[in-house]
């Protein structure tokens, strides 16, 4: 595993965290996600990135990573970075979503609770909530990591202006770090678009990028079709709508690249995420073993010549998907 430092003062990440919205809930076999999280941890891969509504049903993975923290992993603890994050719904009335202080401090205990834990290492607002004033948002995220309860604290999805804003809040807060996850993958580059990646950069804050391979779409899971046991099949994402004939023919493009670059497409995609220095670290999800060590290899090729890069571009650049665009 190769290691970058999210900003400034942020903690050592994988390049590669393993991610666990989907496959780690009551639906999936505890046996497989076992077998997953141990060997994300041989491989280096030593940052789970959960929230607290991922299931099923909403608090379904924090239970089921928990479970498998207690009983396999609890004396590395100080070698696994954990986070979580509160915004979505949880429970029902005002107090039950959003970025309110009541909703954050009390969605961190209940996720501190299912996992058995007493800190997160990174705590994150899970999205903008446009009617709570981000100065209590932030408030409560300082309050978090000075109760000892988070490490660190994050935004998800937050746009450039948004973020920095919050930037400034965290320095007269004097907390010391803030940790961005964005969504990025080659079909869906609106941190580009928007700037935050650049401003990232500059106020050398750590950018926790996630779904390198758009859901899956960007990998060989549909080439052939919608295989029975893939997340379209199964009614989770990416919805099948998406799977054109279109998209196919520009992938059946892109997996001629990766083949010339002796890569899977899944592989061309993780390292494409990773080329860029200021992404700390890209958060995949796997349904297997298999994919998971397929994926961490891609860690040993991410250079690009700049035709790979124009030939990637010129076959997705006007075909992007608004996944999670603030
Ligand atoms: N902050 C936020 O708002 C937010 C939102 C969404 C996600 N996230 C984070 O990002 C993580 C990753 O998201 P994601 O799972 O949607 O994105 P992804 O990593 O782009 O896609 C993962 C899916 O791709 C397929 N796949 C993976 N490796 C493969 C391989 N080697 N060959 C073929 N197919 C492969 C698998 O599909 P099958 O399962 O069908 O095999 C897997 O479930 C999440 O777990 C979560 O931690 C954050």
């Amino acid at each position: 595993m190769k290691y970058r430092q999210a900003g400034d003062a942020g903690p050592l990440l994988p390049v590669v965290s393993l991610g666990l919205w989907q496959r780690f809930g009551e639906d999936g076999d505890p046996l497989t996600q076992r077998a997953i999280i141990r060997g994300a941890l041989e491989l280096g891969v030593n940052h789970f990135d959960l929230a607290n509504n991922y299931g099923p049903p909403p608090g379904g993975a924090e239970i089921r990573f928990g479970k498998v923290l207690q009983s396999d992993l609890k004396r590395q603890r100080d070698s696994i970075i954990i986070s979580t994050k509160a915004g979505y719904p949880m429970w029902p009335g005002p107090h039950g979503a959003g970025g309110t202080r009541k909703h954050l401090l009390a969605s961190l205990d209940q996720s501190l609770g299912r996992m058995g834990l007493d800190y997160v290492d990174i705590f994150y607002s899970h999205r903008r909530d446009m009617d709570t004033p981000l100065e209590e948002t932030m408030s409560a995220l300082a309050l978090a990591v000075r109760q000892g309860k988070a490490r660190h604290a994050g935004i998800s999805s937050y746009n450039v202006a948004d973020t920095h804003t919050c930037i400034q809040i965290a320095r007269r807060l004097n907390m010391p770090t803030l940790i961005h996850q964005p969504s990025y993958s080659i079909v869906n580059r609106w941190i580009e678009e928007d700037g935050l990646l650049d401003a990232l950069g500059k106020e050398r804050v750590g950018c926790v990028s996630f779904a390198p391979m758009a859901q899956g779409l960007l990998s060989n899971r549909y080439l052939q079709g919608i295989s029975r046991d893939s997340r379209a099949a199964l009614g989770k994402h990416p919805k099948p709508k998406v799977i054109t004939v279109d998209f196919l023919d520009r992938l059946s493009l892109l997996q001629a690249l990766a083949d010339r670059r002796g890569q899977t497409l899944a592989q061309l995609s993780i390292s494409w995420a990773l080329k860029d220095q200021r992404v700390t670290s890209t958060a995949i999800g796997v349904s297997s073993v298999a994919q998971l060590r397929e994926n961490v290899d891609a860690i040993n090729s991410v250079q690009f010549t700049t035709g790979d890069l124009s030939e990637i571009d010129d076959l997705f650049l006007d075909w992007q998907m608004n996944m999670w665009r603030p």
